[in-house]
């Protein structure tokens, strides 16, 4: 089943086009990971998938997203960032705010919880699925910005889980992390396909090959090439995307 669909996107910065023409399916329940040399336009088609894009005025959007086969620019924009979640290369939970609150506040603003137990109950399940409840059980009311960087962006998975998305989106999620910290964050990835898409935008091909089922390879703007990660690998189709895998393309 495909979950999401891009048909002939584009995506202009006033009269710079950086998506163009760009044609992907992404596969319901498994991590596809988006990888290309910087300024390919990941993050860009990542903002386009929960429509984060509409807050640059200068961009354009042309073409088609299809969730489900819906077009995403007919879904309730709340609704569609609520279903369609996103974590970020750098974790950026309230630091001011405590623990609890960071992903508790989301559900309050968009009245997700019928009650103060109901809240509590939510908040506990998306901490326990980021696997950072049993290191902040104890201090739930301390401020977010005291955690360790790897148990930040595990708090933003919270923050995102709690939602109980459909697909969550994934920036360089490890780019700023230590080997420990990313091998969590890997390892609570492949544990959450179970329930949702992945989208995971990576830099590091070794991580693609670790946890990834499909590989897009994009390339100024287009899907090069796109296949389970074991083919892109092995048996590249194409010439940008074999150099891209054994490191001569940055
Ligand atoms: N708000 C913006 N205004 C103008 N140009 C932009 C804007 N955001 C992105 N761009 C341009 O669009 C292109 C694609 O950017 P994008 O951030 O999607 O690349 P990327 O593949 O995520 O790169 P990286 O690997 O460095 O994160 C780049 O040329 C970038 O300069
Ligand atoms: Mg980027």
């Amino acid at each position: 089943m495909t979950k999401l669909e891009a048909k002939n996107l584009q995506v202009s910065f006033g009269n710079v086009a950086v998506i163009t023409g760009l044609n992907l399916s992404i596969p319901e329940g498994s991590i596809t990971a988006l990888m290309g040399p910087s300024g390919s336009g990941k993050s860009t088609l990542l903002r386009v998938f929960n429509r984060l894009i509409e807050l640059y005025p200068e961009a354009h959007v042309g073409g088609y997203v299809y969730l489900d086969g819906q077009d995403i620019f007919e879904i309730d924009v709340i609704e569609l960032r609520r279903r369609v979640q996103m974590i970020f290369q750098i974790p950026n939970p309230i630091p001011n705010l405590s623990i609890f609150e960071n992903v508790a506040l989301g559900l309050k603003l968009n009245r997700l919880a019928k009650n103060r137990k109901e809240l509590y109950q939510r908040v506990k399940t998306a901490l326990e699925k980021a696997q950072l409840w049993d290191e902040v059980k104890d201090r739930l009311n301390a401020p977010a910005g005291k955690l360790s960087g790897g148990q930040q962006q595990r708090l933003c998975v919270a923050r995102s889980l709690a939602f109980e998305p459909e697909v969550l989106l994934a920036d360089e999620p490890t780019a700023n992390l230590d080997p420990e910290n990313t091998a969590k964050i890997e390892a609570l990835l492949l544990d959450l396909k179970k329930e949702m898409t992945i989208v995971l935008v990576t830099h590091f091909p070794q991580q693609a090959a670790r946890i990834s089922d499909y590989v897009a390879f994009l390339y100024k703007g287009q899907i090069v090439e796109r296949g389970p990660t074991k083919d892109i690998f092995t048996k590249p189709r194409h010439e940008l995307t074999e150099k891209y895998v054994t490191g001569r393309l940055y």
